[in-house]
């Protein structure tokens, strides 16, 4: 008996580990270099405990990594497609090769635990794939969602919910910093959708008027993963250039706020119509700019202008806060777990609005298991230091952010934790060379 319950709470880790098939895969050793690819391309600064090896450069715009069950790596690269990169027995890449040549695909990947379904998606468009993880091919490319809007956000992320794969959630950002109509749901705009793919109409959902709204009120949630327990944690990109008008006198607020944020959404099967706040709520980074409303705290929800009619505190009636914020600008865009959810990562993609620049770095954020199992941040809502810097761009002040990915530094994107164990592969999408780095610890 007791064997047999310890076969079957084996099967059950296996199964719910993110839906991680690759708990198997043999491991692999850290390599310290890997030969034929190009050095770092941008000075760096690692936290003591850490270290990074480039394994693949000359890519385009790197923007999401994914595995699949026989630990190959499948990478989102913008304005190109999908490719496909297999480890050989030193630890670095040993072939890589086109999956998918298709240059209106710019960020989001999923694929299903099986490793027989990709999705992928345009700024307008979600497509599904069959795909083979033994020949590293595709087929069948079919139109699952379609009509996104077009706007400043052009990047969808998805994500396939690993307890039930044919669930698909797929996000569309703002189309402007204020944007008044994504105030509506039916906008289709700064929202978190969910599809079932085994209902998809003959020329795929219409993305405002198909499937469930999870959650919206989400200025740019442009990263989103599921935790062990399969709660859902996405990262935020708010607002630029904000004045806040107290009584009629505009003051500017930009410099180290809105915060940018770290969102909650429990789990994506049951969350529905979960408001976050925008384009009326924002989260406080820096309270001292708000000398008329003292009770604010860093994480509290603010208004631009507030009023008797609606006031900050107003907001925690309605949205829902952020679980923790970080530094304004920062530009956060994707997070991942480490295999057993001790800590989330975040790449800061870095900032345009703000002097100086902040951002260009990976964070950690770490978190806890409670008592009643699930998984939290350990740092409270209203902490500042809820996050430590990892590897970061060696000045990040002197760091330039021209256009969405020039620069003079690496502009961090994907992270996704090795299903081998050795450590989180970090993506750049810098357009002088998209680079993939794996951060491990010493
Ligand atoms: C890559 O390495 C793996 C593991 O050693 C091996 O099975 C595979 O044949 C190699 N592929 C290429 C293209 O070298
Ligand atoms: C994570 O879980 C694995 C297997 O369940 C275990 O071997 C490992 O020690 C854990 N690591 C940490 C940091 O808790």
């Amino acid at each position: 008996m007791l064997l047999v319950k310890t076969l079957l709470s084996a099967v059950a880790l296996l199964l719910t580990g993110v839906g991680r098939a690759q708990a198997q895969l043999d491991p692999l050793p850290l390599p310290t270099t890997c030969s034929g690819v190009p050095a770092m391309r941008y000075a760096n600064t690692l936290a003591s405990g850490w270290n990074v090896v480039k394994v693949a450069g000359n890519l385009r715009g790197v923007r999401t990594i994914v595995w699949d069950p026989l630990g190959q790596m499948l990478v989102s690269e913008s304005g190109k497609g999908i490719s496909v990169h297999t480890f050989g027995a030193n630890g670095c890449i040993n072939s890589s090769s086109t999956l998918i040549a298709l240059g209106q695909l710019n960020h989001g990947l999923a694929i299903t635990p099986d490793g027989k379904t990709l999705y992928a998606s345009t700024e307008r468009m979600a497509y599904q794939w069959a795909y083979d993880p033994a020949t590293r091919k595709v087929s069948g490319q079919k139109t699952v969602v379609n009509g996104m809007v077009s706007g400043i956000h052009s990047t969808r992320n998805l994500l396939v919910v690993p307890s039930k794969p044919n669930m698909v959630l797929l996000q569309t950002g703002s189309t402007s910093n204020l944007d008044q109509q994504a105030s509506n749901m039916a906008s289709g705009r700064a929202i978190i959708k969910i599809f079932d793919m085994d209902k998809v109409p003959a020329n795929g959902y219409s993305y405002n008027t198909g499937g469930e709204v999870v959650a919206y009120g989400l200025r740019n949630e442009i990263g989103f993963i599921t935790d062990p327990n399969g709660m859902l944690w996405g990262v935020e990109n708010s607002g630029d250039d904000f004045r806040r008008t107290v009584n009629g006198q505009a003051k500017d607020i930009h410099q180290n706020n809105p915060a940018e944020k770290l969102n909650y959404f429990g789990d994506p099967l049951t969350t529905r119509n979960a408001w976050y706040g925008y384009p009326t709520c924002f989260s406080v980074w820096d309270k001292s700019a708000f000398t008329d409303n003292t009770a604010l705290k860093t994480g509290s929800h603010f208004v631009l202008s507030p009023s008797s009619s609606y006031k900050d505190a107003d907001c925690d009636k309605t949205a829902v806060a952020p679980r923790l914020t970080f530094m304004a600008h920062s530009a956060p865009i994707w997070n991942a777990f480490d295999a057993n959810a001790t800590n989330m990562y975040v790449t800061f993609h870095g900032s345009w609005d703000r002097q100086p620049p902040t951002g260009f770095k990976v964070v950690q954020i770490p978190f806890t298991k409670k008592s009643d199992g699930s998984y939290d941040p350990v740092a409270a809502a209203d902490s500042t230091q809820g996050y430590n810097d990892i590897f970061s761009a060696q000045n990040p002040a002197g760091c330039t952010a021209n256009g969405l990915t020039m620069s003079n530094c690496f502009r961090l994107t994907a992270a996704s934790w090795d299903p081998r164990g050795r450590g989180l592969f970090v993506g750049s999408d810098n357009s002088a060379e998209g680079e993939i780095y794996l951060l491990s610890k010493k």
